[in-house]
């Protein structure tokens, strides 16, 4: 009988509304457990001891290290590659929240931090690879079924009116730009799923929605990928209504508009993704108020299945999605967050036990860092500006 791996005991870093999140999804994973929680603020460890009573808890980084093998990063955007770099010193698994880091600074020292320690896992975690339409999208274009691909769009629409300071003011004084807090999700995506490198970007924004974030609320970028394929990136945190994670592909065979692919000839072909009543690995979370028992999901699930299944058995009769009023758009949601954020937890734990690459390494991570500065970059100065190459970047400092 093979016997089981010995438990995974991961310390948590930062404990806002990422922290929180991650100290459930570990649980979650099969032979994981969270020890240790360290945030500087009391009062979050308070909600520590009240969600997880068995991790012990740390205002300072004084006697947090030991006896950890992994910490997840889930602290401010600019903070996450010293932690990076002091988890690694301490010679422990890395996760990290995305961004990976906000500045090339922070990619050099965490790219050197890396190196010196080869056989740590570093990973970051940008759930979007892991949710579950988007991976069914990856293998469509791994089948090449769409033909000649020109066009990938991403949308990150969250209105955070409400939320962006309510743990922490860090948005604000860190001047957290939308495109390099939030935009790297569908930066990272189309770079996933287009497995190419972005060469160049366009971008623009403004502060009209929410003047209270710094900068800008609303950022646009397009991105000329290095074959010539362009993308579309949108971020928006002061749009009245709900969150928005839509996905276009045009390919000149077939497209594909979030989890339905359309063909020249016939139009509506088939849907790549439907809800799915029950996430399994969801109902180990240890939280009651998290909603994810089984008997929760299948109450809140079933409903949208249900349109889902309607929609599709009746779609014909609004015959051709070309018609004025033709059935065309799916009417169903499916961004499992949650669920995609525990897969890529598992992933980095699966990592780390076969000493094999995350999906999301430090490399790819960095590069779509790369390309949401100069998103950044480019707003500023009204200008196209070249991304720059993880190499040059690497290079441009000395160590
Ligand atoms: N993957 C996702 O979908 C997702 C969602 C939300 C946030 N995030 C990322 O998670 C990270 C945290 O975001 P959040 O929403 O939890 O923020 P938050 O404001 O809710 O919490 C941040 C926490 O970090 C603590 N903190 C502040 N400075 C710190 C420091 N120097 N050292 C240690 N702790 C510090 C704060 O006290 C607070 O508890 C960010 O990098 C963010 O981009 C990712």
């Amino acid at each position: 009988m093979k016997a089981n791996p010995p438990q995974l005991r991961v310390g948590i870093i930062g404990f806002g509304g990422a922290g929180v999140a991650h100290a459930g999804y570990y649980a979650c994973v099969p032979g994981c457990v969270v020890t240790k929680i360290f945030n500087p603020k009391p009062e979050r460890l308070e909600v520590a001891r009240q969600l997880f009573p068995l991790a012990d808890r740390y205002t300072t980084l004084e006697g947090f290290w030991a006896g950890l093998d992994a910490v997840s990063i889930c602290t401010p955007d600019a903070t996450h590659a010293d932690y990076i770099v002091a988890a690694l010193e301490h010679g422990l698994h890395v996760l990290s929240e995305k961004p990976l880091t906000d500045s090339e600074a922070g990619i050099r020292k965490i790219k050197r931090a890396a190196a010196a320690q080869p056989d740590r896992v570093v990973a970051c975690l940008h759930q979007m690879r892991f949710v579950p339409l988007f991976q069914k999208v990856k293998r469509v274009l791994e089948s090449h079924e769409l033909g000649t691909v020109s066009y990938l769009e991403g949308y990150y629409v969250h209105n955070l009116t409400q939320r962006a300071f309510v743990n922490d003011d860090w948005r604000r004084r860190d001047n957290a730009t939308p495109l390099v807090y939030s935009g790297c999700h569908f930066v990272d995506l189309l770079r996933w799923l287009a497995a190419e490198e972005v060469t160049e970007v366009f971008a623009a924004a403004n502060n009209l929605a929410f003047p209270e974030y710094p900068e800008s609320d609303l950022n646009l970028v397009t991105l000329r990928f290095q074959s010539g394929v362009l993308g579309k990136v949108v971020v928006a945190f002061g749009a009245a209504g709900p969150q928005d994670h839509s996905l276009r592909i045009y390919g000149n065979r077939r497209s594909i508009e979030n989890n339905v692919m359309f063909n020249a000839a016939k139009g509506w072909e088939r849907v790549l993704h439907e809800p799915i009543l029950i996430q399994r690995a969801l109902t180990r979370h240890p939280l009651r108020s998290s909603h994810h028992s089984a008997l929760r999901q299948l109450r809140s699930n079933l409903p949208a299945w249900l349109l889902g299944k309607i929609f599709l058995a009746t779609r014909w009769l609004a015959r051709h999605p070309n018609n004025e009023y033709g059935g065309r758009y799916y009417p169903v949601r499916l961004y499992e967050h949650a669920f995609a954020c525990v897969q890529a937890i598992e992933d980095f734990v699966g990592a780390i036990r076969e000493r094999r690459a995350p999906l999301c390494t430090v490399d790819e991570a960095a590069k779509t860092v790369l390309a949401c500065l100069a998103g950044v970059e480019s707003y500023r100065t009204n200008q196209p500006v070249r991304v720059r190459r993880l190499e040059e970047v690497m290079q441009s400092v000395p160590a």
